[in-house]
């Protein structure tokens, strides 16, 4: 990062919304980083120098001995703070307040009465402010020198507020949707509060980025994995803008990719990067070493080490390689950081090139890793990288393997291949595509009876998948209409051999995930 920029800090005390704040910060052009409250010291403080700190909520109570504390060096800083739900009752109890237990848990939609003007609550219209709360305490005496702007209709204490010190504090979550105003309540503390002019520029980014590449990787050879997807392919586009004739990219065909897949990432990346595209066809090793599995897990463990087996093999054959790129985003460095004792609950392996350096003995180059997906795709068609590839829809890396549940065998990947390609095909017809955060058909491993002409027939059943999202964390399922499903259905049982049957998963995340694997 360009070390003028403004930075916001946001310490995370193990909130499922913390990387909302960020992307809320993000979507107003400033930058921020995360990081958990166990990393915070004073050198990294002292190297961030943050313009503000936005203290996160979090699973404990801060009522319990061995819950995350705040260390009075922040508070120091003397910066403006946001402190939401957790982060309050912390702020609270460290400045000599009183946390207490709640007879009841306020959750969800919220009326909050706002009684006192406060620069955080600016341009809100009326007092009455629906929000959305989760907490199991509250606040019971606020710190000396604050001040309560408002109370729930619960009679709860909503929020407070030291105006003289910049330090605001939010019962509820202003970085949820459901949140009425949420999103200026955020740019106040913003613009208002802590005056923060900087912004993040998407062309600073890209022209920072190359210098930087340049100097770290010199004259050195990088090689890179290429998928097709947006991550890859944009890493990809900038590191070649660094060092051109030294970046090798590979990609591997594990032959479980959409109809005419591979042939495409094939013709525009050859046309780009010449002889330094190397394509691997894998697909017969890959589909052997996945015979008889029907485990999602296992599955996925496979293909994740199946696919470092075939990279490195591709990877000698260029020599003297220093650098490794990858296109690891900025929610996946988020994610990466244990909490607490262990890791958060892992719910599924998730399969990219993470386990390649350590062994291949490479220094790991990620331009990207400071990004969310929508700014990724921002540098993308500022690299001039084709609409078509950086609007698509996300693809697992473990591919249509985690989309055929039960065993997997050619016939099925090809039939699937088929249904998938009709079903989103009639989104691009019916201008449905870029509404829709993502799109596939799943097989299924239940046959089921038909009846075609005068004859029986004896097929596949698949499920049609499409969500609506932000960045895939939470997801609901899109709500097509009647005459909509009917065309997608007989579309795929006419001209799909081998389905019968087309179900459609009304399924939102969480309880589901967006893959059925
Ligand atoms: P889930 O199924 O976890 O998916 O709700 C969330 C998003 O992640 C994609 N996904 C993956 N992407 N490697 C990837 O690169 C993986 O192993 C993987 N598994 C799921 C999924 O398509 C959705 O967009």
């Amino acid at each position: 990062m360009n070390k003028k920029t403004e930075c916001i800090l946001i310490i995370d005390y193990g909130s499922q919304y913390t990387q909302l704040i960020a992307r809320r910060i993000r979507e107003i052009e400033i930058f921020c980083l995360v990081y958990p409250f166990h990393k915070i010291t004073k050198k990294l403080l002292n190297k961030i120098n943050p313009s503000a700190i936005i203290l996160s909520g979090g699973p404990k109570s801060v009522l319990d001995k061995k819950s995350p504390s705040l260390d009075k060096s922040i508070i120091q800083l003397q910066k403006p703070i946001l402190a939401i739900c957790y982060g309050m009752q912390l702020v609270t109890k460290t400045l000599k307040g009183k946390v207490k237990k709640s007879t009841f848990r306020e959750y969800g939609h919220t009326l909050v009465d706002i009684k006192k003007k406060s620069l955080l609550f600016k341009g809100i219209k009326g007092n009455k402010l629906k929000v959305w709360m989760s907490h199991g305490d509250n606040i019971q005496k606020i710190p000396k020198k604050f001040i309560i702007s408002s109370n729930s209709q619960n009679k709860i204490i909503s929020s407070i507020e030291n105006k003289k010190d910049k330090i605001y504090c939010l019962q509820f979550h202003p970085e949820v949707f459901h949140t009425d105003y949420g999103s200026k309540i955020i740019k106040n503390f913003v613009f208002e509060i802590s005056k923060i002019k900087d912004k993040f520029v998407i062309d600073s980014f890209i022209n920072d980025k190359i210098i930087q590449l340049k100097t770290i990787i010199k004259d050195k050879k990088i090689i890179c994995g290429l998928s097709g997807g947006v991550d890859s392919t944009v890493t990809a586009y900038l590191l070649n803008k660094a060092v051109n004739k030294n970046l090798y990219c590979i990609f591997v065909d594990h032959g479980l990719l959409r109809k005419n897949e591979a042939t495409e990432v094939e013709r525009i990346f050859k046309k780009k990067f010449k002889n330094n595209f190397i394509k691997v066809n894998a697909s017969y090793i890959f589909l052997n070493n996945l015979k008889n599995i029907s485990d999602p897990e296992k599955k996925r463990k496979i293909i994740g080490k199946t696919f470092i087996e075939v990279f490195e093999k591709a990877s000698k054959k260029i020599t003297e390689v220093d650098f490794l790129g990858q296109g690891t985003l900025y929610p996946d460095v988020i994610e990466s950081i244990p909490f607490f004792e262990g890791p958060t609950a892992k719910i599924k392996s998730h399969h990219n090139v993470g386990g390649l350096p350590k062994k291949m003995k490479l220094k790991v180059v990620e331009p990207l890793r400071e990004l969310f997906k929508d700014e990724v795709r921002k540098v993308g068609t500022k690299l001039k990288i084709s609409k078509k590839l950086l609007m698509r829809h996300p693809f697992p890396g473990p591919g249509l393997a985690i989309r055929i549940p039960g065993y997997i065998t050619k016939e099925k990947i090809s039939i699937l291949q088929e249904a998938d390609f009709i079903f989103i095909n009639y989104l691009k017809e019916k201008k449905l595509y870029d509404k829709i955060w993502q799109a596939f058909v799943v097989l299924l491993p239940v046959k089921a009876v038909g009846v075609m002409g005068d004859e029986r027939t004896y097929n596949y059943s698949v499920s049609l998948r499409a969500i609506t999202s932000v960045d895939g964390m939470t997801a609901d399922f899109y709500m097509f209409t009647n005459s909509q499903l009917k065309e997608i259905s007989s579309r795929i049982i006419n001209n799909v051999k081998g389905i019968n049957r087309v179900l459609y998963d009304f399924t939102s995340k969480p309880p589901g995930t967006i893959e059925w694997e």
